[in-house]
Protein backbone atom coordinates (compact mmCIF):
# COMPACT_ATOMS: atom_id res chain seq x y z
CA UNK A 1 0.00 0.00 0.00
CA UNK A 2 1.34 3.45 -1.27
CA UNK A 3 0.29 6.83 0.79
CA UNK A 4 -0.80 9.76 -0.69
CA UNK A 5 0.58 12.81 -0.67
CA UNK A 6 -2.28 14.05 1.16
CA UNK A 7 -1.61 17.85 1.68
CA UNK A 8 2.04 17.24 2.57
CA UNK A 9 4.52 19.69 0.90
CA UNK A 10 8.25 19.87 -0.09
CA UNK A 11 10.22 22.00 1.65
CA UNK A 12 13.11 22.03 0.28
CA UNK A 13 15.37 19.49 -2.08
CA UNK A 14 17.63 16.93 -0.62
CA UNK A 15 20.87 18.55 -2.17
CA UNK A 16 20.41 22.17 -0.60
CA UNK A 17 20.50 21.14 2.91
CA UNK A 18 23.39 22.55 4.95
CA UNK A 19 24.35 22.92 8.44
CA UNK A 20 23.01 26.65 8.65
CA UNK A 21 19.57 24.40 8.04
CA UNK A 22 20.22 22.40 12.00
CA UNK A 23 17.28 22.73 13.88
CA UNK A 24 14.99 23.43 10.71
CA UNK A 25 12.08 20.90 10.33
CA UNK A 26 11.75 20.10 6.89
CA UNK A 27 9.61 17.99 4.76
CA UNK A 28 11.84 16.32 1.69
CA UNK A 29 11.07 13.76 -1.40
CA UNK A 30 12.90 11.51 -3.61
CA UNK A 31 14.43 8.42 -4.54
CA UNK A 32 15.87 6.09 -1.85
CA UNK A 33 19.53 5.52 -2.95
CA UNK A 34 20.84 3.14 0.05
CA UNK A 35 19.30 2.17 2.79
CA UNK A 36 20.97 0.21 5.89
CA UNK A 37 19.81 -0.68 9.32
CA UNK A 38 21.87 -0.83 12.19
CA UNK A 39 19.45 -2.13 14.74
CA UNK A 40 18.11 0.15 16.56
CA UNK A 41 19.30 2.94 13.77
CA UNK A 42 18.29 2.69 10.32
CA UNK A 43 19.89 5.27 7.77
CA UNK A 44 18.38 5.75 3.94
CA UNK A 45 20.24 8.06 1.65
CA UNK A 46 17.82 10.07 -0.44
CA UNK A 47 18.47 11.14 -4.15
CA UNK A 48 17.06 14.30 -5.66
CA UNK A 49 17.78 16.79 -8.92
CA UNK A 50 20.05 18.51 -6.00
CA UNK A 51 21.85 15.94 -4.54
CA UNK A 52 21.69 13.08 -1.90
CA UNK A 53 21.10 13.54 2.06
CA UNK A 54 20.62 11.25 4.98
CA UNK A 55 17.74 10.68 6.52
CA UNK A 56 18.01 9.02 10.19
CA UNK A 57 15.17 6.81 11.50
CA UNK A 58 15.46 5.80 15.20
CA UNK A 59 13.34 3.26 16.70
CA UNK A 60 13.55 5.59 20.40
CA UNK A 61 11.71 8.48 18.27
CA UNK A 62 8.93 6.07 16.58
CA UNK A 63 9.05 3.32 16.40
CA UNK A 64 6.05 3.03 14.08
CA UNK A 65 7.87 5.03 11.35
CA UNK A 66 11.03 2.94 12.06
CA UNK A 67 9.36 -0.33 11.52
CA UNK A 68 7.84 1.34 8.58
CA UNK A 69 11.59 2.61 7.17
CA UNK A 70 12.49 -0.82 7.09
CA UNK A 71 9.82 -1.91 4.37
CA UNK A 72 11.69 0.78 1.89
CA UNK A 73 13.72 -0.63 -0.77
CA UNK A 74 16.10 1.13 -3.13
CA UNK A 75 14.60 2.98 -5.61
CA UNK A 76 11.26 3.74 -3.53
CA UNK A 77 10.19 7.24 -3.64
CA UNK A 78 9.08 8.56 -0.39
CA UNK A 79 8.64 11.55 1.76
CA UNK A 80 10.22 11.97 4.88
CA UNK A 81 9.05 15.33 7.72
CA UNK A 82 12.21 15.34 10.52
CA UNK A 83 14.45 17.99 12.09
CA UNK A 84 17.71 18.61 10.41
CA UNK A 85 20.81 17.93 13.37
CA UNK A 86 24.38 17.68 12.86
CA UNK A 87 26.01 14.17 11.88
CA UNK A 88 28.95 15.40 15.23
CA UNK A 89 31.28 13.34 14.66
CA UNK A 90 30.48 11.35 11.44
CA UNK A 91 30.57 13.99 9.00
CA UNK A 92 30.61 12.81 5.78
CA UNK A 93 33.21 15.32 3.98
CA UNK A 94 32.66 13.62 0.39
CA UNK A 95 29.06 14.78 0.63
CA UNK A 96 27.58 18.54 0.19
CA UNK A 97 25.37 17.63 2.73
CA UNK A 98 28.05 15.39 4.95
CA UNK A 99 27.67 17.82 8.05
CA UNK A 100 24.19 16.91 8.18
CA UNK A 101 21.21 14.43 8.38
CA UNK A 102 17.25 14.67 8.82
CA UNK A 103 16.12 12.92 12.14
CA UNK A 104 12.65 11.46 10.48
CA UNK A 105 9.31 11.74 12.61
CA UNK A 106 7.18 11.11 9.52
CA UNK A 107 7.31 8.94 6.37
CA UNK A 108 5.32 8.50 3.77
CA UNK A 109 6.38 6.05 1.10
CA UNK A 110 4.82 7.31 -2.54
CA UNK A 111 5.18 4.39 -4.77
CA UNK A 112 7.74 0.89 -4.29
CA UNK A 113 10.27 0.04 -7.09
CA UNK A 114 10.72 -3.49 -7.74
CA UNK A 115 14.71 -4.63 -8.04
CA UNK A 116 16.15 -2.32 -10.76
CA UNK A 117 18.09 -3.47 -13.81
CA UNK A 118 20.97 -2.24 -12.50
CA UNK A 119 21.95 -0.64 -8.86
CA UNK A 120 22.14 2.94 -9.68
CA UNK A 121 24.98 4.46 -8.38
CA UNK A 122 27.64 7.01 -9.86
CA UNK A 123 30.55 5.18 -10.32
CA UNK A 124 28.42 2.02 -11.63
CA UNK A 125 30.34 -0.04 -14.28
CA UNK A 126 26.98 -1.00 -16.69
CA UNK A 127 27.44 -1.58 -20.85
CA UNK A 128 25.76 1.25 -22.49
CA UNK A 129 23.23 -0.46 -24.31
CA UNK A 130 20.90 -1.24 -20.52
CA UNK A 131 21.64 1.72 -19.89
CA UNK A 132 20.27 3.17 -22.86
CA UNK A 133 17.10 0.65 -22.61
CA UNK A 134 17.10 1.63 -18.72
CA UNK A 135 17.02 5.21 -19.85
CA UNK A 136 14.85 6.74 -17.36
CA UNK A 137 16.99 4.78 -14.87
CA UNK A 138 20.57 6.16 -15.60
CA UNK A 139 18.92 9.72 -15.92
CA UNK A 140 18.42 9.76 -12.47
CA UNK A 141 22.46 9.66 -11.76
CA UNK A 142 23.64 12.87 -11.04
CA UNK A 143 26.47 12.70 -14.26
CA UNK A 144 24.02 12.88 -16.85
CA UNK A 145 21.55 14.98 -14.74
CA UNK A 146 24.51 17.85 -14.37
CA UNK A 147 24.53 17.83 -18.10
CA UNK A 148 20.86 18.04 -19.03
CA UNK A 149 20.77 21.19 -16.34
CA UNK A 150 24.04 22.53 -18.38
CA UNK A 151 21.99 22.43 -21.52
CA UNK A 152 18.92 23.66 -19.90
CA UNK A 153 21.41 26.46 -18.74
CA UNK A 154 23.02 27.31 -22.10
CA UNK A 155 20.28 27.48 -24.12
CA UNK A 156 18.57 30.10 -21.27
CA UNK A 157 21.81 32.27 -21.66
CA UNK A 158 21.51 32.31 -25.33
CA UNK A 159 17.86 32.81 -25.49
CA UNK A 160 18.55 36.46 -23.41
CA UNK A 161 21.80 37.21 -25.53
CA UNK A 162 19.54 36.81 -28.93
CA UNK A 163 16.54 38.90 -27.16
CA UNK A 164 18.61 41.58 -26.02
CA UNK A 165 20.16 41.74 -29.69
CA UNK A 166 16.99 42.21 -31.40
CA UNK A 167 15.75 38.50 -32.21
CA UNK A 168 12.97 36.76 -32.24
CA UNK A 169 12.20 33.77 -31.59
CA UNK A 170 9.84 31.95 -34.34
CA UNK A 171 9.24 27.99 -34.94
CA UNK A 172 9.66 26.73 -38.54
CA UNK A 173 7.39 23.51 -39.76
CA UNK A 174 8.61 19.78 -38.75
CA UNK A 175 6.76 18.69 -42.10
CA UNK A 176 8.10 20.90 -45.16
CA UNK A 177 9.63 19.83 -48.18
CA UNK A 178 13.48 18.62 -48.54
CA UNK A 179 16.03 21.22 -48.15
CA UNK A 180 19.64 20.79 -49.85
CA UNK A 181 21.71 20.46 -46.67
CA UNK A 182 23.91 17.55 -48.25
CA UNK A 183 22.67 14.64 -45.80
CA UNK A 184 20.21 12.27 -46.85
CA UNK A 185 16.16 13.53 -45.28
CA UNK A 186 13.86 11.75 -42.80
CA UNK A 187 10.63 10.81 -45.08
CA UNK A 188 7.14 11.36 -43.82
CA UNK A 189 4.53 9.46 -46.40
CA UNK A 190 1.07 11.78 -46.21
CA UNK A 191 -1.67 9.73 -45.69
CA UNK A 192 -4.21 12.67 -47.44
CA UNK A 193 -1.75 12.66 -51.06
CA UNK A 194 -0.74 9.39 -50.94
CA UNK A 195 2.51 8.92 -52.94
CA UNK A 196 4.01 11.94 -51.91
CA UNK A 197 5.91 12.97 -48.46
CA UNK A 198 6.75 15.95 -46.41
CA UNK A 199 11.27 15.69 -45.85
CA UNK A 200 12.05 16.79 -42.27
CA UNK A 201 14.14 19.22 -41.86
CA UNK A 202 17.89 18.71 -42.11
CA UNK A 203 17.92 22.62 -41.12
CA UNK A 204 15.39 25.10 -41.24
CA UNK A 205 18.09 27.28 -44.09
CA UNK A 206 15.01 27.71 -46.11
CA UNK A 207 12.24 29.02 -44.00
CA UNK A 208 14.69 31.54 -42.27
CA UNK A 209 15.74 33.39 -45.53
CA UNK A 210 12.16 33.25 -46.23
CA UNK A 211 11.49 35.28 -42.62
CA UNK A 212 14.24 37.80 -44.01
CA UNK A 213 12.14 37.92 -46.59
CA UNK A 214 8.82 38.32 -45.00
CA UNK A 215 10.44 41.41 -43.14
CA UNK A 216 11.17 39.65 -39.58
CA UNK A 217 14.67 41.28 -39.55
CA UNK A 218 16.62 38.65 -37.21
CA UNK A 219 14.97 35.71 -36.02
CA UNK A 220 16.00 32.66 -33.54
CA UNK A 221 15.46 29.11 -32.93
CA UNK A 222 16.20 26.13 -30.93
CA UNK A 223 15.78 23.98 -33.79
CA UNK A 224 15.50 20.72 -34.00
CA UNK A 225 17.09 19.03 -37.27
CA UNK A 226 16.80 15.65 -38.73
CA UNK A 227 19.59 13.73 -41.40
CA UNK A 228 19.82 10.57 -41.92
CA UNK A 229 23.62 10.03 -42.15
CA UNK A 230 25.82 7.18 -40.74
CA UNK A 231 26.19 8.63 -37.16
CA UNK A 232 29.79 9.25 -35.32
CA UNK A 233 31.14 10.14 -31.91
CA UNK A 234 29.70 13.50 -32.17
CA UNK A 235 26.34 13.09 -34.24
CA UNK A 236 22.79 11.52 -34.16
CA UNK A 237 20.32 11.71 -36.81
CA UNK A 238 18.10 14.19 -34.36
CA UNK A 239 19.98 16.77 -33.02
CA UNK A 240 19.45 20.45 -31.99
CA UNK A 241 20.62 23.93 -33.79
CA UNK A 242 20.96 27.38 -32.50
CA UNK A 243 19.89 28.43 -35.40
CA UNK A 244 19.65 32.57 -36.67
CA UNK A 245 19.78 34.25 -39.57
CA UNK A 246 19.75 38.40 -39.57
CA UNK A 247 18.58 41.54 -42.15
CA UNK A 248 20.60 43.85 -43.47
CA UNK A 249 24.52 42.58 -43.66
CA UNK A 250 26.49 42.00 -45.85
CA UNK A 251 29.50 41.53 -44.39
CA UNK A 252 30.95 38.19 -42.45
CA UNK A 253 31.93 40.10 -39.33
CA UNK A 254 28.79 41.46 -38.52
CA UNK A 255 27.23 37.90 -38.25
CA UNK A 256 30.39 36.42 -36.68
CA UNK A 257 30.62 39.60 -34.03
CA UNK A 258 27.25 38.53 -33.12
CA UNK A 259 28.03 34.60 -32.65
CA UNK A 260 31.32 35.11 -30.74
CA UNK A 261 29.45 37.41 -28.46
CA UNK A 262 26.89 34.62 -28.00
CA UNK A 263 29.18 32.00 -27.52
CA UNK A 264 31.48 34.53 -25.12
CA UNK A 265 28.58 35.04 -23.22
CA UNK A 266 27.46 30.86 -22.62
CA UNK A 267 31.54 30.34 -21.67
CA UNK A 268 31.40 33.22 -18.95
CA UNK A 269 27.96 32.44 -17.59
CA UNK A 270 28.18 28.91 -17.39
CA UNK A 271 31.98 28.38 -16.96
CA UNK A 272 32.67 31.77 -15.70
CA UNK A 273 35.58 32.26 -18.09
CA UNK A 274 36.02 35.65 -19.55
CA UNK A 275 37.00 35.58 -22.97
CA UNK A 276 38.49 38.74 -23.73
CA UNK A 277 40.44 38.10 -27.02
CA UNK A 278 38.88 38.32 -30.73
CA UNK A 279 38.78 34.33 -32.14
CA UNK A 280 41.65 33.73 -34.27
CA UNK A 281 40.53 34.21 -37.90
CA UNK A 282 42.13 31.31 -40.22
CA UNK A 283 41.64 31.33 -43.93
CA UNK A 284 40.53 27.70 -45.02
CA UNK A 285 43.44 27.82 -47.33
CA UNK A 286 45.85 28.19 -44.12
CA UNK A 287 43.95 25.90 -42.23
CA UNK A 288 44.36 23.11 -44.59
CA UNK A 289 48.02 23.71 -45.16
CA UNK A 290 49.33 23.85 -41.91
CA UNK A 291 46.76 21.52 -39.94
CA UNK A 292 44.84 19.54 -42.83
CA UNK A 293 41.58 20.33 -41.41
CA UNK A 294 38.74 22.80 -42.00
CA UNK A 295 38.42 22.51 -37.80
CA UNK A 296 41.86 22.32 -36.57
CA UNK A 297 42.44 21.86 -32.73
CA UNK A 298 45.47 24.46 -32.41
CA UNK A 299 46.31 23.38 -28.70
CA UNK A 300 49.02 21.51 -30.05
CA UNK A 301 51.76 22.19 -32.75
CA UNK A 302 52.00 19.08 -34.88
CA UNK A 303 51.89 21.09 -38.07
CA UNK A 304 51.82 20.35 -41.66
CA UNK A 305 54.92 20.50 -43.78
CA UNK A 306 54.77 20.86 -47.48
CA UNK A 307 58.05 18.55 -48.70
CA UNK A 308 56.92 18.24 -52.31
CA UNK A 309 59.27 20.94 -53.54
CA UNK A 310 61.92 19.13 -51.95
CA UNK A 311 60.60 15.81 -52.91
CA UNK A 312 59.57 16.25 -56.70
CA UNK A 313 62.05 14.46 -58.44
CA UNK A 314 63.33 12.06 -55.84
CA UNK A 315 63.96 8.07 -56.48
CA UNK A 316 60.90 6.88 -54.45
CA UNK A 317 58.38 6.72 -56.72
CA UNK A 318 55.60 6.59 -54.68
CA UNK A 319 56.30 10.30 -53.26
CA UNK A 320 57.81 11.50 -56.80
CA UNK A 321 54.80 10.05 -58.49
CA UNK A 322 52.19 11.61 -56.32
CA UNK A 323 53.66 15.16 -56.66
CA UNK A 324 53.58 14.93 -60.66
CA UNK A 325 49.87 13.49 -60.33
CA UNK A 326 48.97 16.72 -58.85
CA UNK A 327 48.87 15.60 -55.27
CA UNK A 328 51.86 16.11 -52.59
CA UNK A 329 53.81 14.74 -50.13
CA UNK A 330 53.30 16.25 -46.72
CA UNK A 331 54.78 15.63 -43.44
CA UNK A 332 54.51 16.18 -39.42
CA UNK A 333 57.06 16.10 -36.74
CA UNK A 334 55.97 14.32 -33.54
CA UNK A 335 58.50 16.17 -31.54
CA UNK A 336 60.30 13.94 -28.53
CA UNK A 337 57.93 11.04 -29.69
CA UNK A 338 60.69 8.98 -31.05
CA UNK A 339 61.61 6.89 -27.90
CA UNK A 340 58.20 6.63 -26.83
CA UNK A 341 57.11 4.98 -29.87
CA UNK A 342 57.03 0.85 -30.07
CA UNK A 343 57.59 -0.27 -33.77
CA UNK A 344 54.06 -1.77 -32.96
CA UNK A 345 52.40 1.68 -32.31
CA UNK A 346 54.15 3.36 -35.65
CA UNK A 347 52.63 0.30 -37.64
CA UNK A 348 49.56 1.01 -35.74
CA UNK A 349 49.85 5.06 -37.01
CA UNK A 350 50.33 3.01 -40.57
CA UNK A 351 47.00 1.24 -39.73
CA UNK A 352 45.02 4.59 -38.91
CA UNK A 353 46.18 6.50 -41.83
CA UNK A 354 44.86 4.07 -44.02
CA UNK A 355 41.04 4.64 -42.50
CA UNK A 356 41.40 8.01 -43.77
CA UNK A 357 42.20 6.74 -47.60
CA UNK A 358 46.10 6.70 -47.26
CA UNK A 359 47.60 3.85 -48.77
CA UNK A 360 50.68 4.19 -46.47
CA UNK A 361 52.53 5.82 -44.20
CA UNK A 362 56.40 6.52 -44.15
CA UNK A 363 58.45 7.45 -41.31
CA UNK A 364 62.14 8.93 -40.40
CA UNK A 365 62.90 8.33 -36.39
CA UNK A 366 65.63 10.21 -35.49
CA UNK A 367 66.80 8.53 -32.25
CA UNK A 368 68.84 9.98 -29.40
CA UNK A 369 72.68 8.17 -30.55
CA UNK A 370 71.97 9.88 -33.47
CA UNK A 371 71.08 7.30 -36.03
CA UNK A 372 68.08 7.13 -38.31
CA UNK A 373 65.65 4.70 -39.01
CA UNK A 374 62.97 5.26 -41.93
CA UNK A 375 61.42 3.67 -44.30
CA UNK A 376 61.80 5.81 -47.18
CA UNK A 377 65.59 7.64 -46.44
CA UNK A 378 67.16 5.05 -48.31
CA UNK A 379 65.70 6.00 -51.41
CA UNK A 380 66.34 9.83 -50.71
CA UNK A 381 69.60 11.49 -51.70
CA UNK A 382 72.21 13.05 -48.99
CA UNK A 383 70.75 17.06 -50.31
CA UNK A 384 67.18 15.34 -50.19
CA UNK A 385 67.39 14.07 -46.51
CA UNK A 386 69.21 17.07 -45.62
CA UNK A 387 66.62 19.29 -46.92
CA UNK A 388 63.54 17.24 -45.33
CA UNK A 389 65.88 17.46 -42.39
CA UNK A 390 65.77 21.39 -41.95
CA UNK A 391 62.17 21.91 -43.19
CA UNK A 392 60.93 19.21 -40.60
CA UNK A 393 63.10 20.92 -38.00
CA UNK A 394 64.05 17.16 -37.41
CA UNK A 395 65.87 16.18 -34.10
CA UNK A 396 66.86 14.06 -31.64
CA UNK A 397 64.30 12.48 -30.28
CA UNK A 398 62.02 13.10 -33.11
CA UNK A 399 59.57 10.87 -35.61
CA UNK A 400 59.02 12.71 -38.81
CA UNK A 401 55.61 11.07 -40.84
CA UNK A 402 55.41 11.44 -44.26
CA UNK A 403 52.31 10.55 -46.96
CA UNK A 404 52.21 11.17 -50.36
CA UNK A 405 48.94 11.13 -51.81
CA UNK A 406 46.24 13.25 -53.42
CA UNK A 407 45.73 16.28 -51.76
CA UNK A 408 42.37 15.41 -49.98
CA UNK A 409 44.03 12.29 -48.73
CA UNK A 410 47.28 13.91 -47.39
CA UNK A 411 44.86 16.45 -45.53
CA UNK A 412 42.98 13.85 -43.98
CA UNK A 413 45.15 11.51 -43.21
CA UNK A 414 47.72 13.93 -41.72
CA UNK A 415 45.18 16.08 -40.15
CA UNK A 416 43.64 13.16 -38.28
CA UNK A 417 46.96 11.92 -37.27
CA UNK A 418 48.31 14.94 -35.45
CA UNK A 419 45.09 14.36 -33.50
CA UNK A 420 45.60 11.14 -32.58
CA UNK A 421 48.92 11.63 -31.49
CA UNK A 422 48.18 14.51 -29.47
CA UNK A 423 45.72 12.68 -27.51
CA UNK A 424 47.68 9.46 -27.26
CA UNK A 425 51.02 10.79 -26.04
CA UNK A 426 49.27 13.96 -24.13
CA UNK A 427 50.81 16.57 -25.68
CA UNK A 428 48.64 19.65 -24.83
CA UNK A 429 46.56 20.30 -21.92
CA UNK A 430 43.40 19.32 -22.26
CA UNK A 431 41.24 21.14 -19.70
CA UNK A 432 42.30 24.02 -22.02
CA UNK A 433 39.97 25.67 -24.99
CA UNK A 434 40.78 26.60 -28.22
CA UNK A 435 38.08 28.83 -30.25
CA UNK A 436 38.91 30.10 -33.82
CA UNK A 437 36.90 31.08 -37.29
CA UNK A 438 37.49 29.20 -40.69
CA UNK A 439 36.79 31.98 -42.95
CA UNK A 440 37.23 32.20 -47.08
CA UNK A 441 36.25 28.57 -47.68
CA UNK A 442 35.93 27.92 -51.55
CA UNK A 443 32.62 28.18 -52.78
CA UNK A 444 32.51 24.94 -54.84
CA UNK A 445 33.84 21.51 -55.00
CA UNK A 446 34.10 18.90 -57.70
CA UNK A 447 31.88 15.97 -57.23
CA UNK A 448 34.44 13.39 -59.11
CA UNK A 449 31.21 10.55 -58.32
CA UNK A 450 28.62 13.22 -59.77
CA UNK A 451 30.69 14.85 -62.58
CA UNK A 452 29.50 18.47 -61.14
CA UNK A 453 30.34 21.13 -59.16
CA UNK A 454 28.59 21.09 -55.55
CA UNK A 455 27.88 23.52 -52.67
CA UNK A 456 30.84 22.75 -50.18
CA UNK A 457 28.10 24.64 -47.58
CA UNK A 458 24.64 25.01 -49.03
CA UNK A 459 23.73 26.50 -52.50
CA UNK A 460 22.34 30.10 -51.20
CA UNK A 461 26.12 30.71 -49.97
CA UNK A 462 27.27 33.79 -51.60
CA UNK A 463 30.89 34.52 -53.52
CA UNK A 464 33.27 37.40 -51.83
CA UNK A 465 32.65 40.03 -54.42
CA UNK A 466 35.91 40.36 -55.78
CA UNK A 467 35.85 36.84 -56.48
CA UNK A 468 32.24 36.82 -58.49
CA UNK A 469 34.18 37.12 -62.17
CA UNK A 470 36.03 33.59 -61.38
CA UNK A 471 32.45 32.61 -61.43
CA UNK A 472 32.54 32.54 -65.10
CA UNK A 473 36.32 31.26 -65.67
CA UNK A 474 37.64 29.36 -62.28
CA UNK A 475 34.63 28.63 -60.26
CA UNK A 476 36.89 26.18 -57.86
CA UNK A 477 39.05 29.14 -56.95
CA UNK A 478 35.71 31.52 -56.07
CA UNK A 479 35.48 31.70 -52.08
CA UNK A 480 32.58 32.07 -50.30
CA UNK A 481 31.58 34.39 -47.42
CA UNK A 482 30.86 31.27 -44.99
CA UNK A 483 32.39 31.15 -41.46
CA UNK A 484 32.68 27.99 -39.36
CA UNK A 485 33.50 28.35 -35.29
CA UNK A 486 35.41 25.84 -34.03
CA UNK A 487 35.90 25.32 -30.87
CA UNK A 488 38.70 22.20 -29.79
CA UNK A 489 39.10 21.07 -33.61
CA UNK A 490 35.04 20.52 -33.49
CA UNK A 491 32.67 22.32 -35.78
CA UNK A 492 30.24 24.15 -33.51
CA UNK A 493 28.85 26.13 -35.95
CA UNK A 494 28.72 27.92 -39.14
CA UNK A 495 26.86 30.00 -41.89
CA UNK A 496 27.61 32.40 -44.23
CA UNK A 497 25.93 35.52 -45.66
CA UNK A 498 23.77 34.40 -48.26
CA UNK A 499 22.66 35.01 -51.86
CA UNK A 500 19.82 37.63 -52.03
CA UNK A 501 19.62 38.43 -55.92
CA UNK A 502 17.46 36.31 -57.21
CA UNK A 503 19.72 36.33 -61.00
CA UNK A 504 23.02 35.13 -58.78
CA UNK A 505 20.92 32.31 -57.31
CA UNK A 506 19.66 30.88 -60.29
CA UNK A 507 23.61 31.15 -61.70
CA UNK A 508 24.91 29.41 -58.88
CA UNK A 509 21.80 26.95 -59.57
CA UNK A 510 23.10 26.62 -62.62
CA UNK A 511 26.76 26.03 -62.31
CA UNK A 512 25.42 23.44 -59.19
CA UNK A 513 24.10 21.61 -62.52
CA UNK A 514 20.34 21.85 -61.97
CA UNK A 515 18.49 22.53 -64.70
CA UNK A 516 15.36 25.05 -64.90
CA UNK A 517 13.01 22.08 -64.59
CA UNK A 518 14.62 21.21 -60.90
CA UNK A 519 14.92 24.53 -59.66
CA UNK A 520 11.14 24.85 -60.28
CA UNK A 521 10.06 21.71 -58.90
CA UNK A 522 12.84 22.01 -55.63
CA UNK A 523 13.21 25.66 -55.14
CA UNK A 524 10.42 27.88 -57.24
CA UNK A 525 8.71 29.16 -54.43
CA UNK A 526 12.16 30.03 -52.78
CA UNK A 527 13.35 31.63 -55.77
CA UNK A 528 10.19 33.11 -56.24
CA UNK A 529 10.12 34.86 -52.75
CA UNK A 530 13.44 36.66 -53.84
CA UNK A 531 11.93 38.69 -56.79
CA UNK A 532 9.38 40.32 -54.43
CA UNK A 533 11.96 42.12 -52.59
CA UNK A 534 15.14 40.56 -50.03
CA UNK A 535 16.99 42.20 -47.69
CA UNK A 536 20.94 41.08 -47.44
CA UNK A 537 20.79 39.06 -45.04
CA UNK A 538 22.98 36.40 -43.16
CA UNK A 539 23.44 33.57 -40.47
CA UNK A 540 24.54 30.72 -38.75
CA UNK A 541 23.85 27.97 -36.68
CA UNK A 542 25.36 26.03 -34.01
CA UNK A 543 24.90 22.55 -32.55
CA UNK A 544 23.43 22.92 -29.55
CA UNK A 545 24.37 19.35 -28.28
CA UNK A 546 28.50 19.83 -29.58
CA UNK A 547 28.18 23.14 -27.48
CA UNK A 548 26.83 21.59 -24.52
CA UNK A 549 29.26 18.52 -25.02
CA UNK A 550 32.65 21.45 -25.21
CA UNK A 551 30.83 23.16 -22.04
CA UNK A 552 30.62 19.97 -19.90
CA UNK A 553 33.46 18.60 -21.27
CA UNK A 554 32.49 14.85 -22.28
CA UNK A 555 33.33 13.66 -25.81
CA UNK A 556 30.13 11.48 -25.99
CA UNK A 557 27.00 13.23 -27.62
CA UNK A 558 24.56 10.99 -26.21
CA UNK A 559 26.04 12.48 -22.58
CA UNK A 560 23.88 15.68 -23.41
CA UNK A 561 20.72 14.29 -24.77
CA UNK A 562 17.86 13.16 -22.72
CA UNK A 563 16.92 10.15 -25.00
CA UNK A 564 19.16 9.43 -27.49
CA UNK A 565 20.10 7.16 -30.18
CA UNK A 566 22.40 4.52 -31.28
CA UNK A 567 24.72 4.01 -34.10
CA UNK A 568 22.00 2.38 -35.99
CA UNK A 569 19.83 5.24 -35.63
CA UNK A 570 17.56 2.92 -33.23
CA UNK A 571 16.53 3.61 -29.89
CA UNK A 572 16.83 1.10 -27.23
CA UNK A 573 14.41 2.29 -24.85
CA UNK A 574 11.59 2.50 -26.85
CA UNK A 575 12.52 0.61 -29.58
CA UNK A 576 12.22 2.46 -32.75
CA UNK A 577 11.90 2.78 -35.38
CA UNK A 578 9.42 0.03 -35.67
CA UNK A 579 6.85 -1.75 -37.67
CA UNK A 580 3.54 -0.44 -37.70
CA UNK A 581 0.20 -1.77 -38.21
CA UNK A 582 -1.48 -2.51 -41.64
CA UNK A 583 -3.77 -0.62 -41.27
CA UNK A 584 -1.52 2.48 -41.18
CA UNK A 585 0.44 1.21 -44.07
CA UNK A 586 -2.95 0.53 -46.09
CA UNK A 587 -4.19 4.59 -45.19
CA UNK A 588 -0.74 5.80 -46.44
CA UNK A 589 -0.94 3.25 -49.88
CA UNK A 590 2.67 1.76 -48.78
CA UNK A 591 3.95 -1.26 -49.86
CA UNK A 592 7.04 -3.30 -48.96
CA UNK A 593 9.40 -4.88 -51.59
CA UNK A 594 11.46 -6.24 -48.47
CA UNK A 595 12.89 -9.71 -49.47
CA UNK A 596 13.54 -11.99 -46.11
P1 LIG B 1 25.53 22.89 -40.62
O1 LIG B 1 25.10 21.74 -41.46
O2 LIG B 1 26.99 23.22 -40.60
O3 LIG B 1 24.83 24.25 -41.09
O4 LIG B 1 25.04 22.66 -39.15
C1 LIG B 1 25.27 23.62 -38.13
C2 LIG B 1 25.83 22.94 -36.88
O5 LIG B 1 24.99 21.89 -36.43
C3 LIG B 1 25.77 20.88 -35.81
N1 LIG B 1 25.46 19.57 -36.42
C4 LIG B 1 25.21 18.44 -35.74
N2 LIG B 1 25.20 18.17 -34.43
C5 LIG B 1 24.89 16.92 -34.05
N3 LIG B 1 24.57 15.91 -34.89
C6 LIG B 1 24.57 16.13 -36.23
N4 LIG B 1 24.25 15.12 -37.05
C7 LIG B 1 24.92 17.44 -36.71
N5 LIG B 1 25.02 18.00 -37.94
C8 LIG B 1 25.34 19.29 -37.75
C9 LIG B 1 27.22 21.28 -35.98
C10 LIG B 1 27.16 22.28 -37.10
O6 LIG B 1 28.20 23.23 -37.01
N6 LIG B 1 21.72 25.74 -42.30
C11 LIG B 1 23.16 25.73 -41.97
C12 LIG B 1 23.54 26.86 -41.05
C13 LIG B 1 23.56 28.21 -41.72
O7 LIG B 1 24.14 28.33 -42.84
O8 LIG B 1 23.04 29.16 -41.11
C14 LIG B 1 23.49 24.40 -41.33
O9 LIG B 1 22.65 23.60 -41.00
O10 LIG B 1 27.68 21.89 -34.79
P1 LIG C 1 57.48 0.19 -49.78
O1 LIG C 1 58.66 0.45 -50.68
O2 LIG C 1 56.18 -0.06 -50.50
O3 LIG C 1 57.77 -0.82 -48.69
O4 LIG C 1 57.25 1.54 -49.03
C1 LIG C 1 58.22 2.15 -48.24
C2 LIG C 1 57.59 2.99 -47.18
O5 LIG C 1 56.79 3.99 -47.78
C3 LIG C 1 56.66 2.23 -46.23
O6 LIG C 1 56.89 2.74 -44.92
C4 LIG C 1 55.29 2.59 -46.69
O7 LIG C 1 54.36 2.61 -45.63
C5 LIG C 1 55.53 3.99 -47.20
N1 LIG C 1 54.54 4.40 -48.18
C6 LIG C 1 53.98 3.69 -49.19
N2 LIG C 1 53.06 4.44 -49.87
C7 LIG C 1 53.08 5.64 -49.25
C8 LIG C 1 52.38 6.87 -49.46
N3 LIG C 1 51.47 7.01 -50.43
N4 LIG C 1 52.65 7.91 -48.64
C9 LIG C 1 53.56 7.77 -47.65
N5 LIG C 1 54.24 6.67 -47.41
C10 LIG C 1 54.02 5.61 -48.20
Amino acid sequence: MVDFLNGAKRTCKCGELRASDIGKTVTVMGFVAKYRNLGNLLFIDLRDIAGVVQIAFDDQVDKAVFDKADTVRNEYVIAVTGVVRSRGSNINKNMPTGEIEILASDLKILSEAEVTPFVITEDMKVGEQLRLKYRYLDLRRSYLQQKLIMRDKITRVVRNYLADNGFLEIETPFLGKSTPEGARDYLVPSRVHNGEFYALPQSPQLYKQLLMIAGMDRYYQVARCFRDEDLRANRQPEFSQIDMEMSYVEDNEQVMEIAEGLIKKVFKECLGMELEEKFRRIPYSEAMNKWGSDKPDTRFDLQLHDLSAILKDCAFSVFAGAISGGGSVRAINGKGLCDKMTRKEVDACGEFVKSYGAKGLAYAMFREDGSVTSSVFKFLSEDEKQAVIKEMNAEKGDIVFFVADKNKVVYDSLGALRCYLADKYNLYDKSKFDFLWVVDFPLLEYDEEEKRYVAVHHPFTSAIVEDIPLLDTDPLKVRSNAYDMVINGQEAGGGSIRIHDWHMQEKIFGLLGFSQKDIEERFGFFVDAFKYGAPPHGGLAFGLDRLTMLVTGTDNIKDVIAFPKVQNASCLMTGAPAEVEDKQLKELAIKFDIKE
